[in-house]
């Protein structure tokens, strides 16, 4: 059992959670996640490890609700506990000074670029910092990612807070600026990966994408995670989950993303109507 030291709400259904795993902790390097397990006979999903504490033993963790199992999460409060938490996965982000870096991210995935970003930023890099969300209140880790960022640009889809307009605007315009930029990190929702990827290709730009398939074990066993990659099979959990960006088949994950659509809209469905009938977290 892993349990729940704290718990806050740093967005609309956006929880930050700080769990026990101290072999985790001592273990972790920017770029891991972890495969949790809220419930018994619940499903197991990938989440990074935003920032862990070895000498308190703790991992920190941040969820969007965006399923069931996102949604069992967000309900969890300090003194619960996940049934199961195994990690630390996946390959570390390989940290090296290569002078300027851009790390971009998109919505939740702010959550999986700051690691990097602070990790490259302690590495000596000039990290120049791009966040984005739908709007004011959606944007998450402001003050982390500045206190790692030497430029910070942030962009709301809805012109609420900072640049309006999407990642992607605010990269064009970094890149412009900067000539010597070496490599761009991106991560969040599969469109904004492939729409940045599409915008660095042009200028040959290194870019590196954290991808968020369907994940099962975790382990390399159950190939749920595959992805194509410079039209070679890659498994994103013992693989990546990073991969040269201009590489990456987005089209055909981002059909592989939507294979459970339909189930997943009713488990969901099936859990709102239990909760609202049962209350709680059932
Ligand atoms: C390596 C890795 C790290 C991740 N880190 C984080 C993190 O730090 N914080 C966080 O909030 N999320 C993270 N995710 C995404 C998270 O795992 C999914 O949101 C979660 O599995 C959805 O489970 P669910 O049961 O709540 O929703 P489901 O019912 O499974 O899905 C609900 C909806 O979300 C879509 N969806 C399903 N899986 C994903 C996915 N992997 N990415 C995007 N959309 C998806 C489905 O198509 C569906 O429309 C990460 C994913 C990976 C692979
Ligand atoms: S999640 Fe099963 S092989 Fe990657």
């Amino acid at each position: 059992m892993y349990p729940v030291i704290s718990k806050t709400t740093i967005a609309p259904g956006i929880s930050r959670l700080e769990v026990e795993a101290p072999l985790i902790a001592k273990k972790r390097k920017p770029g891991n996640f972890v495969i949790v397990m809220p419930v018994e006979k619940g499903e197991r999903i990938p989440l990074t490890i935003v920032e862990s504490d070895p000498e308190n033993g703790t991992i920190t963790l941040i969820v969007q609700a965006i399923g069931k199992t996102t949604h069992i999460i967000n309900k969890m409060e300090a003194g619960d506990h996940f049934i199961d938490v195994v990690g630390p996965l996946g390959e570390p982000t390989p940290i090296k000074n290569v002078g300027t870096v851009v790390c971009v991210g998109g919505g939740v995935g702010t959550a999986v670029i700051y690691p990097m970003a602070k990790a490259l930023k302690e590495a000596g890099n000039r990290v120049i910092g791009i966040i984005g969300a739908r709007n004011r209140e959606m944007v998450i880790l402001k003050n982390e990612m500045a206190d790692c960022s030497d430029e910070l640009h942030i962009t709301t889809d809805d012109g609420s807070y900072g640049l309006k307009g999407f990642v992607t605007d605010a990269l064009a315009q970094v890149i412009d600026e900067n000539k010597t930029i070496q490599s761009v990190y991106t991560t969040g929702p599969l469109p904004m990966m492939k729409a940045v990827a599409e915008q660095t290709r042009k200028f040959e730009l290194h870019t590196m994408a954290s991808l968020n398939p369907i994940m099962m074990d975790g382990t390399g066993m159950c190939g749920a995670c595959r992805v194509s990659v410079g039209g070679e099979l890659k498994f994103t959990c013992v693989d990546g989950p990073e991969f040269d960006a201009h590489k990456v088949n987005f089209n055909e994950l981002i059909q592989r993303n939507k294979t459970y659509f339909n189930q997943e809209k009713k488990s969901l469905d099936a859990y709102n109507e239990k909760c609202k009938t049962r209350g709680a977290n059932v």
